[in-house]
């Protein structure tokens, strides 16, 4: 075990020469930043890079430009941005929301964020979510040491290579911060393993048991969260509150695999071979299984996109089953180009005619509103089981023509971005499928078609 995990970290610890350039670039930034009058205070480097718990290659600098608290959110928002840009002059740089404007570009092929943000001491001063993340970078350089940073990376590691990594809403999953929360909680990787391992829905990490009784119970009233992490500095919120109960499943999965048989495969699992277009035929042969495409668009960040995404899934699984299309699995893929929704189905086709269950003829009232009714009927009213049977005429029997029919509504009635998408989908039978069983589609059509887990 040891070995296997120095041999992984000795992969995802960046360099010595990495580590340097970082330091030289924010060292560059502060010297520029000396030069700009205004009301900010300092640059505060925060982020994983700041706090040596990234990994190697990631190329990610969080940057945030403190001011005092009695400058105006109009003025923090007009003075930060205008400071911000001059700081990425001469590079490419655009604005971007998260809770509130930022600036980020690309400085020597660093992807570097300038965030304008207040200084605080407690997060109950804090006017939007970002002014939180300077708390967290200092509770985190008091606590951590360095044995644990390692331990982090290791983490964050295992988490991306068994696919569990990532707040955004394509994997929604920890965040960086929550891995590091959990290293300080257990102490280390191995013992956060066995923890992960042990835990069950609904489970609590807490740093203190000084904790506002009135934000638990808002923590806990989502009933969604399947893993609480109280943030240290600041009771009120989950750092896990992205994670899904799939994403908990999979965490606990492969830490138990893990304990049983550690492999070096969990951190750095094997590139997928697309299989033969033969074999794709054959598993397609024993499946039901109609595709979306459409363009992934750019308009604003991605994540946001994927946001719609997978809510249109949703959408379009519950619209399928509410006409009796039962959806076994659905996945959404992108590239960020191209989008692929796949809906496996029982079956790609029902018959006409739709059995109803009424209420038992003894039942006077019910029945005779149930026999009243208007519908067009192919068979009965009967009695069957004791209970009043009718079989109505189903509007829909084929998938593909309702998707159709579905998208180009949706199309019509979604406000966001997703509408232009959707106005130029296509649904794709698995003929259709077949000619786009290319490039990284096909090593994920590959990936979804055999099922397994990663790791496994
Ligand atoms: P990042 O998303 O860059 O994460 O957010 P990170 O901690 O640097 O981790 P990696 O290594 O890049 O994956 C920067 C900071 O924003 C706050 C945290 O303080 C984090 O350190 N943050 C971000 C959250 O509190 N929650 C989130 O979901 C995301
Ligand atoms: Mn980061």
């Amino acid at each position: 075990m040891k070995k296997m995990l120095s041999k992984v970290l000795k992969k995802i610890t960046p360099t010595k020469k990495e580590i340097q350039l970082e330091q030289e670039l924010v060292a560059q930034i502060r010297k520029k930043l000396s030069r700009i009058k205004g009301n900010h205070s300092h640059l505060e480097w925060c982020g994983s890079s700041a706090r040596g718990t990234h990994l190697s290659k990631d190329k990610d600098i969080d940057l945030f430009l403190m001011y005092e608290k009695n400058i105006s959110e109009e003025e923090l928002k007009n003075e930060g941005l205008a400071t911000a840009k001059k700081l990425f002059r001469g590079f490419k740089w655009e604005k971007a929301y998260s809770q509130h404007p930022y600036i980020r570009g690309i400085i020597n092929g660093f992807k570097v964020e300038i965030i304008p943000s207040y200084l605080i001491t407690n997060a109950n001063e804090k006017k939007s979510a970002v002014d939180r993340t300077p708390l967290h970078n200092k509770f985190l350089l008091e606590k951590m040491s360095e044995e644990q940073k390692k331990d982090t990376r290791l983490l964050k590691q295992f988490l991306k290579g068994v696919g569990a990594y990532g707040a955004d809403l394509k994997n929604c999953a920890l965040p960086g911060y929550g891995v590091e929360l959990l290293i300080l909680h257990y102490g280390s990787f191995k013992k956060a393993i066995e923890g992960i391992n042990e835990m069950k829905p609904r489970h609590i990490i807490k740093f203190t048991d000084k904790i506002n009784e009135e934000g638990i119970k808002n923590i806990l009233k989502n009933q969604n969260n399947p893993l609480i992490i109280i943030d240290p500095v600041d009771d009120k919120r989950n750092v896990a509150s992205a994670l899904n109960e799939e994403q908990f499943q999979r965490m606990i999965h492969a830490s138990k695999e893990f304990l049983k048989k550690p492999n070096i495969k969990f951190f750095f699992p094997k590139k997928i071979k697309p299989l033969p277009l033969k074999k794709i035929k054959q598993y397609l042969d024993q499946k039901e299984i109609i595709a979306v495409k459409m363009p992934f668009l750019k308009s604003e960040l991605p994540d946001i996109f994927w946001g719609q995404l997978r809510r249109e899934e949703k959408k379009l699984k519950n619209q399928l089953e509410e006409n009796d299309f039962k959806v076994t699995r659905s996945t959404t893929w992108s590239n960020e180009k191209d989008v692929f929704m796949l809906f496996e189905l029982e079956t790609l086709t029902l018959q006409k005619s739709k059995k109803i269950f009424g209420p038992r003829a003894s039942d006077e009232e019910n029945s005779k509103k149930f026999l009243e009714k208007k519908r067009k009927i192919i068979s009965g009213p009967r009695i069957e089981n004791e209970r009043l049977v009718l079989e109505t005429e189903r509007e829909y029997t084929n998938a593909k023509e309702f998707l159709e029919k579905e998208i180009k509504k949706e199309a019509k009635i979604e406000q966001k971005t997703i509408r232009k998408s959707l106005k130029k989908a296509k649904v794709l039978g698995e003929k259709e499928l077949l000619k786009e069983y290319k490039k990284d589609f096909a090593k994920y059509l590959t990936q979804y078609l055999i099922g397994k887990e990663r790791f496994e």
